[in-house]
């Protein structure tokens, strides 16, 4: 679950319970509040009736014409007996006139002087009713009592009506505080993105990368102790990458002056075993010369200065004019195919020495007799060279393992070598924003390939130099 989602989880039950404490105080108080004042607003029409008739009881018609306007306003029914309980007149209908309703508890306490009010549920009309009664006082006595019914169900509608507003409410103020809290876990959550795509790209090689102090003072801390992290990391990188190509270059001089006196040493003795004792030497030296010169390519800064645009059917053409001679002393057949296109940015001697390292892989790797093909191509984003023989090929299971330093293959023994050509190769690929891979082909045998990214067409001013006579 990430950072956000439980940010708003949390934000969202605090908001409910907060809504929830809240409004539902307020929901009860509100129905109480409107059930309270519908019965006081009922009570005294009551008594307004009750005044308005008691000059009027002895005169039915009259008392029926008052009835029928004030139901109608109030809209319910209103009923008015006298002193004893029989009926007088009902707003309802003349029916039941003079019918006892003494013995209704309502009736009866307003006839004792009492102002009755309560509710009932109505079977016969479905629904809950509030009546309130009252008496009708004449010259300080009772004369009789005044009943107003009324369905109390427009009362429930407007509670309910005043409570779907308050869970309106209540849903608005929770969707706002949400939107509030998915800014703010936003704002919390982007700065550790930062840092983890900071994070990946030093994982990736890129040691000058620095994660953007943002965020809160916490977060702020922790990009800082990355950044210094980093730069410690990079310094003490460089150091090493120092010290090695600095050793490689030292010992290349005295090498050669070893080299130099073996060789003259060679010329000046008859002895064929001594001979072939000085032969060996050199060959040993001529490998620690190769092994140095694989670890100053290694040791070299990353981004090792600008390239030039080099056409790679050129740079095939020219490995094979240096690998001919060695590949005839092993009995493989050597050519270059590809189309003339493809270019690329990168510096010519890293070029030549990534299609060395392949070659004498190839040469190395596959038996005698077979052929050894350096293949160039591309497309408008990417441009390859690959080095493809009839080799055995590479175990799945080593794969990757084979481009780590001084890792040699199962395939490998009975060869001379360090283990480093690969890892050379893949180095430099990634000098120049490439890759390097190594995969088996159909029909057997293995393609090295580098992959870098193509340096598009050469300007119109260059094709136009090229075009002319003499030009190109
Ligand atoms: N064309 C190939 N066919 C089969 N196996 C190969 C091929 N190229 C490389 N390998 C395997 O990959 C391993 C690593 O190759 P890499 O070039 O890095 O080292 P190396 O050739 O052993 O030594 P050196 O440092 O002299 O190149 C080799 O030991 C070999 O097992
Ligand atoms: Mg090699």
């Amino acid at each position: 679950m990430s950072l956000r989602t439980r940010l708003l989880a949390a934000f969202a039950y605090v908001l409910v319970l907060v809504i929830v404490a809240l409004e539902v105080p307020l929901a009860l108080n509100l129905s109480r509040r409107v059930d309270a004042e519908v019965k006081s607003e009922a009570q005294s029409q009551a008594a307004l009736i009750a005044s308005t008739v008691s000059g009027r009881l002895g005169n039915g018609r009259e008392l029926e014409r008052v009835l029928a306007g004030t139901a109608r306003d109030l809209g319910g029914r209103v009923i008015v007996v006298n002193a004893r309980g029989r009926l007088l007149a009902d707003s309802a209908g003349e029916g039941l006139e003079s019918s006892s309703y003494a013995s209704r508890p309502e009736i009866a306490d307003a006839l004792r002087g009492r102002a009755a009010q309560g509710t009932r549920h109505s079977d016969t009309l479905g629904e809950d009713l509030l009546f309130t009664a009252v008496p009708v006082l004449r010259n300080g006595q009772t004369a009789g009592a005044v009943r107003v019914t009324q369905s109390v169900d427009d009362v429930q509608s407007e509670v309910r009506t005043d409570v779907l507003a308050l869970i309106a409410v209540g849903v608005v103020a929770l969707l706002l505080g949400l939107g509030v809290a998915w800014l703010l876990a936003g704002s919390l959550a982007e700065p550790l993105r930062g840092l983890a795509r900071t994070a990946r790209r030093v994982a990736g090689g890129d040691l000058e990368a620095r994660a953007k102090p943002e965020g809160s003072s916490e977060q702020r801390e922790v990009a800082a102790a990355f950044n210094e992290m980093t730069g410690r990391l990079g310094r003490s990188l460089r150091a090493q990458r120092e010290f090695v190509a600095n050793a490689s270059h030292q010992l290349r001089t005295p090498l050669t002056g070893l080299r130099l006196r073996l060789e003259a040493a060679g010329l000046r003795t008859d002895d064929p075993e001594v001979r072939r004792q000085l032969e060996a030497a050199e060959r040993e030296t001529e490998r620690l010369a190769h092994l140095l010169g694989q670890l100053l390519s290694l040791a070299r800064e990353p981004d090792g200065g600008t390239g030039e645009r080099l056409l790679l059917a050129e740079e095939a053409e020219s490995a094979l004019g240096r690998w001919e001679g060695p590949a005839r002393s092993s009995g493989h057949e050597l050519e270059a195919s590809g189309h003339d296109g493809a270019a690329a940015e990168a510096s010519r001697a890293d070029v030549a020495a990534m299609l060395d390292n392949l070659i004498e892989n190839a040469l190395n790797y596959s038996p005698a007799g077979t052929s050894v093909t350096i293949e160039t191509g591309g497309d408008a984003a990417w441009v390859w060279f690959a080095v493809c023989d009839r080799g055995p090929g590479v175990s799945p299971e080593e794969g990757e393992r084979l481009f780590e330093r001084f890792y040699r293959g199962s395939g490998s023994t009975g060869t001379e070598g360090t283990g480093l050509g690969l890892a050379v190769v893949e180095a430099l690929a990634k000098r120049w924003s490439g890759e390097a891979t190594l995969r088996n082909r159909d029909g057997g045998g293995a393609r090295a390939e580098v992959r870098l990214p193509a340096a598009g067409l050469p300007t119109p001013d260059r094709q136009l130099d090229e075009a002319l006579p003499g030009g190109g």
